[in-house]
C-alpha cells in the first residue's frame, strides 16, 4: 500500500508553508537570526507537540514562525517542502502563507513573497512541480488589518492566486470578513476559507453564502447538516480535508471515526492534505496511508481521492485533463 500511495500522482491543496518548519530548521534559523526559542533542544520541541485543540497548536505555530526573518529563510523553508513533494510524487501544490504572522513582526510583505516565489519557480524548473500561492488572513485579527493586508498584496497580485481565512475559528466567523472578501473577489482573487474544522456547520454556510468560496478548507463538520452535504454534492464544492491534523488537534477523536471516506462515498468532492506536516507527524503520503490503515480505504478510494485533488485545484480545465 505504501508503494501504491507513493506512486499515485497527487496534488496538495491545503498546506501552510509555516507549518512545514521542521524543528531542525527552526533551531538553525533561530541561531542565525538570534531569536530566542523556549526550547533547549530539538527533542524538546517535538515533545511540546502534544495538542488538545486548534488554539494549543496555533500558540506554538506562531512562536515557531518567529525565526523566519530574511528572504532566504522563506526560500529555504519552501524549498525544503518542495523537495519533500518530489519525494512523495506530489505534482502540483497550492500553498498558503500567513502574511500577518510576519508583517506584524516588522518583516516586509515583499520579503516573504519573494522568498517563497523564488523556491516555487526553482521547483517548476528543476523538479517539474507546478504551484499556486494563496495568502490567508488571520481571523483572530481585525477586519481593518485584513484590509491593510489585502492592500499590501496588490503589488504582488501576479504571484498570488487567491485569498484564504485561517487561525482561531470559533468566535471569528466568516461574516466578520464579508466586506474584505468582497473586495478580494473584485481584485480577481479566488476565495477559500477554513470552516467547519472546530466551528459548527454554520461557519461553512457563512463561508459559502457570504464569502462565496471556491473551496472549503477542512469542512468536516458539514455532516451535522444533511442539507449542507446535499449542497456540497450538488455544487461539487470541494473540501480540503486534513486527516492527521484533525486527529492531532482533537477535532476528531480517533482516525477510525474520521468521516472523509463516508463523505467521499456520498459524492462530496473531498481531498486529502497535510495542513501543517512538521507539527502533525506526517506529510501527504502519511495522510493517505493513515486512511488505508485506520479507515480501511481501498486502492479505489485512494485513486478517487488523488483524482479529486486535481479536480478541486485551481489548474485550468486543460491542465487538469492531464491528470484525470
Ligand atoms: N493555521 C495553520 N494551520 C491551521 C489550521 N489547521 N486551522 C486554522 N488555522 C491554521
Ligand atoms: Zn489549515
Amino acid at each position: 500500500m505504501k508503494k501504491f500511495i507513493q506512486n499515485l500522482p497527487k496534488a496538495e491543496l491545503h498546506l501552510h508553508i509555516e507549518g512545514t518548519l521542521e524543528p531542525e530548521l527552526m533551531f538553525k534559523l533561530a541561531q542565525k537570526n538570534e531569536i530566542a526559542l523556549p526550547y533547549a533542544s530539538i527533542q524538546e520541541v517535538r515533545e511540546a507537540y502534544n495538542f488538545n485543540s486548534l488554539q494549543s497548536f496555533l500558540d506554538l505555530y506562531y512562536a515557531g514562525a518567529s525565526v523566519l526573518v530574511e528572504e532566504i529563510d522563506f526560500f529555504d523553508l519552501t524549498w525544503a517542502y518542495l523537495q519533500k513533494c518530489k519525494v512523495q510524487n506530489i505534482l502540483h501544490v497550492e500553498i498558503f502563507f500567513d502574511p500577518q504572522t510576519h508583517t506584524k513582526r516588522g518583516i516586509a510583505f515583499g520579503v516573504v513573497v519573494r522568498g517563497i516565489v523564488k523556491a516555487l519557480q526553482k521547483a517548476k524548473k528543476e523538479l517539474g512541480i507546478s504551484s499556486f500561492l494563496i495568502m490567508c488572513f488571520l481571523r483572530h485579527l481585525s477586519e481593518k488589518e485584513a484590509y491593510e493586508t489585502l492592500k499590501e498584496s496588490l503589488p504582488f497580485k501576479h504571484h498570488i492566486i487567491g485569498v484564504g481565512l485561517d487561525s482561531s475559528e470559533v468566535g471569528h466567523p466568516p461574516s466578520k470578513f464579508e466586506r474584505v472578501f468582497k473586495r478580494a473577489r473584485q481584485e480577481g482573487y479566488k476565495i477559500v476559507a477554513h470552516a467547519g474544522e472546530e466551528g459548527d456547520s454554520s461557519y461553512i454556510w457563512e463561508a459559502i453564502k457570504l464569502l462565496h468560496v471556491n473551496r472549503i478548507d477542512h469542512g468536516i463538520r458539514c455532516d451535522e447538516d444533511a442539507t449542507l452535504v446535499d449542497f456540497l454534492i450538488e455544487k461539487q464544492l470541494a473540501l480540503t480535508v486534513c486527516p492527521l491534523s484533525n486527529v492531532k488537534l482533537c477535532a476528531v477523536d480517533e482516525m477510525k471515526n474520521h468521516n472523509i471516506l463516508k463523505l467521499l462515498h456520498q459524492g462530496v468532492l473531498v481531498t486529502v492534505n497535510s495542513d501543517d506536516p512538521a507539527y502533525f507527524g506526517g506529510y501527504l503520503n502519511e495522510n493517505y496511508l493513515a486512511l488505508a490503515h485506520d479507515l480501511g480505504a481501498s486502492k479505489h478510494d485512494l485513486v478517487a481521492l488523488a483524482k479529486n485533488s486535481f479536480k478541486a485545484s485551481f489548474l485550468s480545465e486543460e491542465e487538469k485533463e492531464k491528470y484525470l
